[in-house]
């Protein structure tokens, strides 16, 4: 398959994608999940990926004309698991072992909880790779489980979610559906129980690990109000680490279920702190209108959300949202952003941040700057990598 000098360009740098119209000629009779050579208009090698036929084209896997076999993954997931060597908190076992783009296997993810291994794929064109990657998984890992989940791209409109399946089956592991078996896995020593088949419903945000980190100095004695906390994983840290006060609060009622149950699973008494099934914005309003008053406020929201205070769109709202939040920390108190669409510039992360302080007539400066975690790299040669933005800031005058 012959590509134009763009696209040998970016493959030459370490770019895995080659987009439909950067095809030098035109490809008849290939299926998704074929294995293609590449090739620049000069003849050079390219390396060997998948044929898609989506927004991309191909994926390639290696720079080399080599086979797409159970050694090339084996080969794949020695080198992720050598970046990840000593970067894995002690106690922690729930974590990424492949991050797509940014560990050469373009589409591909792998997630660890305990020993049950979580494989989402990108595309159903990705599928014939799966023989060879689950024996490279069960060589390097012998996991309990091996279940497979897919995260269609929004870019491939046309595309619906697959439901997941159970690809391998240790004989002394449960033989539970992937819908249904859950488990306990650990972050830095506390405990949260998940489903590992549930992809970005599993119970864990692994991405946030380093940033929940970040923050161990910062809940002693602090009131702390975490907004869309989903299964309340922040919140489980700061009443742990000696929170006087935690209010979780998430719109959906089972993300307060399970958030109700990582405490107690914690030993923290889920009657001795406090949990909001409640919209975020209702809910800034309404402690607002209370003249209440935190000493550190988090927002972590997703993409968009629609809920009864209205429509929102991280591209958009963020300002507003951080002006609701800015309005309700106590004098010398904490506000806490996170951001993880990549499309939101860190520059226009911090824009709307700074926009928000001068809106709620509060003044800001910024005491801690987080991102992704190590098993999260973000390959420099693949600009989409970096996605996650956190900000902490000390906010000063009254609101
Ligand atoms: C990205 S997750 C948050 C992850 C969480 N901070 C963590 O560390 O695990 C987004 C959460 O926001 C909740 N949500 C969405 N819209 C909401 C709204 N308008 N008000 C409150 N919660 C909302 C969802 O139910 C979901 O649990």
């Amino acid at each position: 398959m012959v590509v134009d000098n763009h696209s040998a360009g970016w493959l030459s740098k370490g770019f895995p994608w080659v987009y439909p119209k950067e095809l030098a000629r035109p490809v008849r009779s290939l299926q998704p999940g074929n294995t293609v050579q590449l090739q620049g208009l000069d003849g050079r090698a390219l390396g060997a990926g998948l044929w898609d036929d989506g927004w991309l084209a191909v994926r390639r896997f290696r720079e080399d004309p080599g086979p797409l076999d159970a050694a090339l993954f084996h080969t794949l997931l020695q080198a992720a698991a050598s970046r990840r060597r000593g970067m894995i908190p002690t106690k922690t076992d729930a974590w990424r072992l492949a991050h797509a783009e940014n560990d050469d296997l373009p589409g591909v993810r792998v997630d660890a909880w305990g020993d049950d291994l979580h494989i989402t794929l990108d595309s159903p064109g990705l599928r014939s790779l799966l023989p060879p990657l689950t024996q490279a998984l069960i060589e390097l890992y012998d996991p309990a489980r091996v279940t497979l989940g897919w995260r269609c791209d929004p870019r491939d409109k046309q595309r619906t979610e697959l439901p997941s399946s159970l690809l391998h089956r240790r004989p002394d592991a449960s033989d539970a559906s992937p819908e249904t078996h859950q488990r306990v896995v650990h972050e830095r020593g506390m405990a949260f129980q998940v489903f590992p088949a549930g992809g970005s419903d599993a119970g864990m945000f692994c991405d946030m690990r380093s940033n929940r980190a970040l923050l161990d100095e910062f809940w002693s004695e602090r009131s702390v109000l975490n907004l869309f906390a989903y299964t309340g994983a922040f919140s489980v840290f700061a009443a742990a680490r000696g929170a006087r006060r935690v209010v979780t609060a998430d719109l959906a009622a089972t993300a307060i279920r399970r958030a109700q149950d990582n405490f107690a699973l914690n030993g923290l008494e889920p009657d001795r702190w406090e949990f909001e099934r409640a919209d975020s914005f209702k809910l800034l309003d309404r402690y607002r209108r209370r003249g209440e008053r935190f000493d550190l406020v988090l927002a972590d929201p997703p993409p968009f959300s629609h809920g009864p205070g209205g429509t929102f769109s991280i591209g958009k709202d963020l300002g507003r949202l951080s002006t609701a939040c800015l309005r309700i920390v106590e004098p010398g108190g904490l506000f806490v952003l996170a951001c993880n669409q990549g499309t939101v510039a860190p520059r226009a992360f911090h824009g709307a941040v700074e926009q928000a302080a001068r809106k709620a007539g509060r003044r800001l400066h910024l005491v801690l700057d987080g991102t992704q975690p190590p098993d999260f790299p973000a390959a420099v040669h693949f600009p989409e990598g970096r996605y996650l933005k956190l900000g902490v800031w000390s906010v000063w005058g009254s609101p």
